[in-house]
């Protein structure tokens, strides 16, 4: 019997390279399509070489239909993990309706087609982000949303309500949204990795790069929250960890143990870390000095969030693994192995 194929949209991204490799080894077929708009086809080149599978790739954009379209009739997955999608949030506010085309005309393409070629299952890329500031921690898929602060907070909420509406309505299919909470780390062999262009806007990256010197000194953004230490909360989720999630929810819909065609699961440990610890582990683990200095708050952020991933861990069977300092210091490893390529 053939092995059940997945189509990774956005697998040369940082989740989707590590969702790639995931699936492969747990015995999925994949095929990749990515339009490497902010991504690097050395991405699939080290899904490939961490596997030992040469994954076909097509270069091609969801958004444009017809080159989409091509990639249903040439594959015979069953199943699409939909990656592809900006992500910046600061970008999103200045570039909204980039946003909104790209994030919800990509999702929209990714339905239609499922629909039109009879593919069953789809996982959503979604984000804690859809909480906003929650008034209670830890947070649970039954936290209320709260409106949207930005654009790229708001297609995420808009997708997964197209995802509810479309599973809801379309006979046979089935979706899971997963809601991230803040993915970090790399592929201990350092081949896969996050990569980010220019000047990064996410905390591990710029620490990375502050201790590589490539940037002179981390800003703390704000030491006077109403916080422990007075910086802010976040569920820090290997990226490992958050791939095999994704193998997790495939799993469930292929095998027929969804408990309804659309369910929601927060991915996170479960274990709220705030800046300024992240920083000293960082530097306890990779037993080095990082530059940084307590700077304003930045604009938009929230105190606090992190997960209670009680129903990923029940109902998923899935649970972060990967310890703190493992997922630092493949963090570490991977930006070093960037600088000697
Ligand atoms: N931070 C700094 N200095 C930096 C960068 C970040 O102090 O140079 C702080 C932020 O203020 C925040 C924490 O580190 O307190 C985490 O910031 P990130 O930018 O790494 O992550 P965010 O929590 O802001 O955003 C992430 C994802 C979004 C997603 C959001 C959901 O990047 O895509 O989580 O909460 F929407």
């Amino acid at each position: 019997m053939s092995k059940p194929s997945v189509l990774v949209s956005g697998g040369a991204g940082y989740i989707g390279s590590h969702t790639a490799v995931e699936l492969i080894r747990a015995g999925y077929d994949v095929v990749i399509v990515d339009n490497l708009s902010n991504s690097e086809i050395g991405a699939v080149e080290g899904v490939r070489k961490i596997t030992g599978v040469e994954v076909p790739f097509v270069e091609a954009d969801c958004c444009d239909e017809a080159a989409f379209r091509k990639v249903f009739e040439q594959y015979a997955f069953d199943s699409v993990i939909h990656f592809a999608a900006s992500k910046a949030v600061n970008e999103s506010v200045h570039k909204p309706l980039e946003y909104y085309r790209n994030n919800l005309t990509s999702f929209m393409n990714v339905i239609a087609l499922m629909r039109e070629y009879g593919r069953h299952n789809i996982v959503f890329s979604s984000s804690c982000t859809v909480y906003g500031e929650p008034d209670k921690q830890p947070v649970t898929e039954q936290t209320p949303r709260k409106p949207a602060t930005s654009p790229y907070g708001n297609t995420k909420q808009m997708c997964e309500d197209i995802l509810r509406d479309s599973v809801g309505a379309y006979e046979g299919m089935k979706g899971i949204a997963l809601r991230y909470f803040n993915p970090i780390g790399a592929h201990p062999s350092a081949l896969i990795g996050e990569l980010p262009r220019g000047v990064p806007q996410n905390l591990v990256p710029y620490i990375t790069q502050t201790a590589a010197g490539i940037r002179e000194c981390l800003s703390v953004f704000g030491d006077d929250y109403p916080t422990p230490d007075g910086s802010c909360i976040r569920d820090y989720i290997d990226v490992v960890d958050l791939a095999r999630a994704h193998v997790a929810a495939i799993g469930r819909m292929i095998e027929g143990r969804s408990k309804a065609a659309y369910e929601v699961f927060n991915i996170g440990t479960g274990r709220g870390v705030s800046v300024l610890e992240l920083v000293r582990k960082f530097e306890e683990v990779n037993h080095l000095k990082l530059n940084y200095r307590i700077a304003p708050r930045r604009e938009g952020d929230i105190v606090a969030i992190w997960a209670d991933p009680t129903l990923a861990n029940n109902e998923l069977g899935w649970k972060a693994e990967r310890t703190l300092d493992e997922t630092l210091a493949a963090a570490w490893k991977w930006e070093q192995h960037l600088r000697e390529k």
